[in-house]
């Protein structure tokens, strides 16, 4: 094949395996085997290594990782990463309902005002840089001012998009939450257990420790998924939040399905309380963790009208669910050498279901805790996931 021949033949690889990696990973509706997809995929890689001048960053070969970063650079946010203030009850809800009508109050009595309702993802905040219509940099929350760039790892989230479909901008960025889903978490405990090997404790920390790991290729294999809960720098390309998530679908991103209630437009206080009960008793179904609900106001020009206060939006809000708590029994008790020599006991538990995750073990952190709590051998214990 000659230079020409083969430059051709990436770019038709290229697009057929984004169309396919999308219609997998995004849509849910494959059109060939994985088999064939891997033949494809193949045929990309050997045409990449024979002509390496022709080898995209952002070709679908960098989903299986390879790259490896030494040290990750530093670098600012073009917007800076804020948090939410959090509420943990409907009366809390509605004080904050409140502040936002106060300072909306010169709008007409009658507007109802719009509230997205979302689910609050327990992962690792990532702001995600297109330019162009290609994926160019990916950086973690870090402080809010500056992150480290986990570019290379984040390509090898499926659900990721590495070059845009559609009517895209030019330069915009898309904030989300990268997580861990249950089942590949499970799957990666299970190998720990067979190898004899510490197990993970949870998902969220796992999520971000893989994330920073140097070796891509481990990234890839472990499967980590992404939300997408913001766009910048579009303009008000919409009028709304809800509206916006909703168009980005079109340019190839995984959005929160509205069918399956993972987001909702909303407008009283009585809407969001029906969200929030429905997912504090449904989240035990989710294929992934959340922590909470997040409630934004919809509209673009109310949001700029709340601002900001010195840390988290005035235009939205967070409701965190309460720890969730699971009666087990105490069978044993192990002691577990540090590898600075230190001691520490460990609750070998009646294994149970937590959030998701199988329980079996919990630190018993030293033995003044253990008299402290009064514990006994074949006691009934409530254990809750720690942060
Ligand atoms: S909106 C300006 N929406 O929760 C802040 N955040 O403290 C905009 N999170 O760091 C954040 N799910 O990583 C938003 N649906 C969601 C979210 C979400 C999870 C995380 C996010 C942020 C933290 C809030």
């Amino acid at each position: 094949m000659n230079p020409k021949e083969a430059e051709t033949k990436i770019k038709e690889l290229t697009s057929e395996l984004n169309k396919h990696n999308h219609l997998y990973y995004v849509v849910n509706e494959p059109e060939i085997s994985d088999y064939d997809f891997d033949v494809l995929l193949k045929k990309l890689l050997y045409l990449e290594n024979q002509f390496p001048q022709f080898a995209d960053s952002n070709s679908p070969t960098k989903r299986v990782g390879g790259d490896i970063t030494k040290k990750f650079e530093t670098v600012k946010h073009k917007y800076p990463m804020l948090s939410l203030s959090n509420t943990y009850s409907k009366e809390e809800i509605e004080e904050w309902v409140g502040r936002v009508k106060k300072v909306l109050a010169h709008e007409n009595e009658d507007t109802k005002i719009e509230y997205v309702c979302e689910l609050k993802y327990d992962g690792v905040a990532i702001g995600i840089q297109y330019v162009n219509g290609e994926l160019k940099q990916a950086i973690t929350r870090g402080d809010g001012t500056q992150g480290e760039n986990v570019t290379a790892n984040v390509k090898t989230i499926r659900t990721v998009p590495l070059m845009l479909r559609g009517d895209f901008p030019n330069d915009f960025e898309i904030r989300g939450e990268i997580f861990f889903p249950l089942k590949n978490f499970q799957r990666l405990n299970e190998l720990k257990r067979e190898a004899d090997e510490p197990e993970f404790a949870n998902p969220r920390n796992t999520a971000s420790g893989t994330l920073k790991m140097q070796d891509s290729k481990i990234v890839a294999e472990r499967g980590l998924d992404c939300y997408l809960y913001g766009v910048y720098g579009t303009g008000n390309l919409r009028e709304g939040h809800y509206e916006t998530v909703l168009k980005v679908a079109d340019w190839g991103f995984k959005i929160p399905s509205p069918q399956k209630r993972y987001i909702e437009k909303v407008d009283s206080v009585e809407s969001v309380m029906s969200f929030i009960n429905h997912w504090s008793e449904e989240r035990k179904n989710l294929p992934f963790e959340i922590d909470g609900i997040v409630i934004k106001v919809n509209a673009y020009h109310r949001q700029e009208e709340l601002g900001y206060t010195a840390k988290s939006p005035r235009w939205a809000i967070a409701y965190k669910f309460k720890a969730e708590r699971v009666e087990s029994v105490l069978e044993s008790v192990h002691y577990q050498v540090g590898r600075t020599g230190a001691i520490t006991p460990v609750a070998n538990l009646k294994a149970i279901q937590l959030g998701g995750t199988t329980v079996r073990r919990a630190s018993l952190h030293n033995a003044d805790q253990i008299e402290k709590l009064d514990l006994y051998l074949n006691d009934a214990v409530y254990v809750e996931k720690g942060g």
